[in-house]
């Protein structure tokens, strides 16, 4: 892929609720045990956004601290997206109501839906706007408040997810430079494995739906297990060979989080050992398209990236969604 320029993290931030749940404060609401959380997906604890705080609100944290960062104001902004599943509202956008509080008047914005996979959609088109010098400043957002339709009464799923939000600011690099790659796709046909049933245009909210619980996350977690092992490894290695790379060039793989044995199993396929596999979902749980992002603010605030690092991205997610990224690290 030969581009004039290319395109680049030059911020990013994060912003997680402080409200801690444990596996044990789960065990005092559903039959299940620190024990099966920790062995069947690797997961200690999550963060829940308090009952006032909606996914506006940990975005414009977590914005404002890539707009430091990047050393840049506001105003500079071109684009906003926003990847998630759990917008304040249907509409207007969150993107938009982002736009307007962090003072972004020169942006436009959207919100963007592809599951867990969201951020790695967003930096992707993201990216085409700068490479093709459209844009300069475009702000990609993966936040999501899983906790308001997660079914706290359905052990299944209450254990796995948690909130949170991270935000990049891409900018201009020369050509070679930055993101090198990127990969996305979709299997329409796995839709049912990972839904939320009522609330749309097909199933409107009714008391009847929701005395069925289909305000909640519906999930075939064996069936996603599956697809996610298998997508992981054949995303990932799908956007090096795009990159021009081998897996012995990776300096770190940063996954999607949501299952530590979905993790192993992909970075076995890849040959990578766990030392090279950034991981935070001990601590977070699945934050569906805030996971990725997380992992590399953090991992970029405790000073784990040397400039020529190479990072693949990879995801999964409801659609079924996947996409991966390779960027070459280039901040000091
Ligand atoms: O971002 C994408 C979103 N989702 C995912 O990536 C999820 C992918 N899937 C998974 O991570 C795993 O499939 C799960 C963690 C969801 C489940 O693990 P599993 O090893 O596939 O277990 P299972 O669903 O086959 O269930 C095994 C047993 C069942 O009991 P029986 O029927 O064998 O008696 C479940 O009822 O484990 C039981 N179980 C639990 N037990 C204690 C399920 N959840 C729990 C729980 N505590 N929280």
């Amino acid at each position: 892929m030969t581009t004039k320029r290319g395109a680049t993290i030059i911020g990013w931030g994060k912003a997680l609720p402080s409200k801690i749940v444990t596996n044990g404060d789960l065990e005092r609401i559903v039959d299940t045990s620190d024990e099966w959380i920790t062995t069947r997906t690797g997961i200690k604890e999550r963060r829940v956004a308090s009952p006032e705080q909606a996914a506006s609100d940990l975005a414009l944290d977590a914005a404002q601290a890539a707009l430091k960062r990047a050393n840049i104001n506001a105003e500079e902004l071109d684009l906003i997206i926003v990847a998630t599943v759990t917008p304040d509202m249907a509409f207007p956008a969150t993107a938009c109501l982002l736009q307007h509080r962090l003072g972004a008047q020169n942006a436009s914005a959207f919100d963007l839906e592809a599951g867990c996979s969201g951020f790695l959609y967003g930096l992707t088109i993201g990216c085409q706007f700068v490479q093709n010098g459209t844009y300069n400043h475009v702000l990609i957002v993966g936040v999501d408040i899983l906790s308001r339709i997660t079914n706290w009464q359905d052990r299944n799923t209450c254990v796995l997810f948690g909130d949170g939000a991270a935000a990049v600011i891409l900018g201009p690099c020369e050509s070679g430079q930055g993101i090198l790659s990127t990969y996305l796709g979709s299997d329409g046909s796995g839709g049912s494995h990972l839904y939320l049933p009522a609330g749309g245009s097909r199933r409107p909210l009714d008391q009847l739906a929701l005395e069925q619980g289909l305000q909640y996350i519906h999930m075939n977690g064996p069936e996603v297990f599956k697809f996610a092992v298998r997508i992981m490894g054949e995303a990932a290695a799908e956007v090096l060979k795009r990159a021009d790379l081998k897996l012995e060039d990776v300096t770190y793989l940063i996954p999607h989080q949501a299952n530590q044995r979905i993790i192993d199993a992909a970075a076995r396929r890849l040959h990578l050992p766990t030392e090279r596999v950034l991981v935070n979902l001990d601590r977070y749980g699945n934050m569906s398209s805030a996971s990725i992002p997380v992992a590399l603010a953090e991992a970029a605030d405790d000073g784990r990236f040397q400039p020529g690092d190479v990072l693949v991205l990879v995801g999964f997610g409801a659609g079924l969604t996947w996409g991966a990224a390779v960027l070459k690290w280039d901040q000091v």
